[in-house]
């Protein structure tokens, strides 16, 4: 697999931005889990007291323990119901050490007087939202650049909450993820789209897409699919939001968090709109919408089948017709440099683009691709 290093993105291996690291639903057990993401392995838990998630540095200082993995013979997991978490902390399966979610050691149950100081792990700024937990990543340590995913309908009574759709691990760098995003030549042949109107703009630490035409994947359940607008925007780089109208308003999420260097973990899912027209969303519409996001998935699932088993594209062959994919991969840069470098890039990507032959989807002046 192909890594950061050779699609030559900048300095750091992973990038700048918030990242999806669970389904919230993961986490409705008081088991820990273990997670591996950005080349590293986590432990990630809801507090018994405090219901609120902490996710620590995976590997025990006293003697490199998992604090999270699956363990079903250990005293500490079988006295405490199954589960090593203890109240807001989590006690190593082996010696029995606890750390509370500050990733500090406060118990050592076979030891009178101090801890030593270097009795802890790293703890990671974390913050559930939409369904999902998420991680601020920052090679540079620094405080979010922007604010978490969120959106004002997952409050909305009038909207189904989605499921999240676990898609797994694509062993594919995250840029070919990202290409998509201004992949006009592929609507038609993949998700069998009539594209009528199509543009990209590039702005800050959003990259996005508005296109407007018929599909053949997104239809209702007659088959029939009306005209489907779609304002797809990257909130950063692993976090993708798209709001769609046509048979019914939905607003889509794919996420992608990089594993190691050259693989992502891959989620998606979608909210939608009480599709019977009713304030507080009933049981038909939860079957409807559950109906809706399925072909929504298998739309992304056309995608996804193709990224499975294509090379890695170091070196695009791009045509004047194609989306602006060399911009796409500027903005994408910006994550992966230092936040002194970001204006630099936006410099050289912010703006509109058409491909050539595509028709505008506002009426803003284009810039050259
Ligand atoms: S390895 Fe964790 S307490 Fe000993
Ligand atoms: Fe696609």
């Amino acid at each position: 697999m192909a890594t950061t290093k050779d699609y030559r993105l900048g300095e750091f291996t992973f990038p700048r931005g918030w990242f999806m690291i669970a389904d919230a639903e993961e986490l409705n057990t008081h088991k820990p889990l273990a997670v591996r993401f950005l080349g590293k392995d986590f432990a990630l838990y809801r507090g018994r007291e405090s219901g609120k998630v902490v996710l620590l540095d995976a590997y025990c200082p006293h003697m490199k323990t998992h604090l999270a993995a699956p363990n079903d013979t250990s005293y500490v997991v079988l006295d405490g119901g199954g589960s090593n978490v203890e109240g807001d902390g989590i006690r190593c399966p082996y010696h029995a050490w606890r750390f509370g979610p500050d990733g500090k050691c406060n118990d050592i149950p076979y030891h009178e007087g101090s801890i030593p100081a270097t009795a802890s792990v790293k703890s990671w700024p974390v913050v559930e939202s939409l369904g999902a937990i998420w991680l601020w990543h920052d090679p540079e340590g620094g405080e979010p650049e922007w604010d978490h995913p969120s959106l004002p309908q997952w409050d909305d009574p009038a909207w189904v909450r989605w499921k999240f759709d676990h898609l797994g691990i694509l062993e594919q760098h995250p840029q070919e993820v990202i290409d998509n995003i201004c992949d006009y030549g592929h609507l038609s042949p993949i998700h069998g789209s009539t594209v009528e109107k199509y543009e990209n703009e590039f702005k800050g630490h959003n990259a996005i897409q508005r296109q407007c035409g018929p599909h053949r994947t997104l239809v209702g359940p007659d088959g029939v699919s009306p005209i489907l607008h779609t304002i797809t925007i990257y909130h950063g780089p692993g976090v993708l939001i798209s709001h769609l109208t046509g048979l019914y308003d939905a607003v889509m999420m794919i996420t992608h968090t990089p594993v190691e260097d050259g693989s992502v973990k891959v989620w998606h899912a979608l909210l939608v709109k009480s599709p019977g027209g009713n304030d507080t969303a009933t049981l038909p519409d939860t079957i409807a919408a559950r109906q809706f996001q399925e072909s929504a998935r298998l739309a992304f699932a056309q995608d996804f089948e193709v990224w499975t088993n294509k090379g890695p594209c170091l070196n695009g062959l791009f045509i004047p017709s194609d989306g602006p994919f060399m911009k796409a991969r500027i903005w994408y840069k910006q994550f992966y440099n230092p936040r002194a470098m970001k204006q630099e890039f936006l410099e050289q990507c912010e703006g509109y683009y058409v491909p050539k032959g595509a028709v505008p989807y506002t009426d803003k002046e284009p810039v050259a691709a």
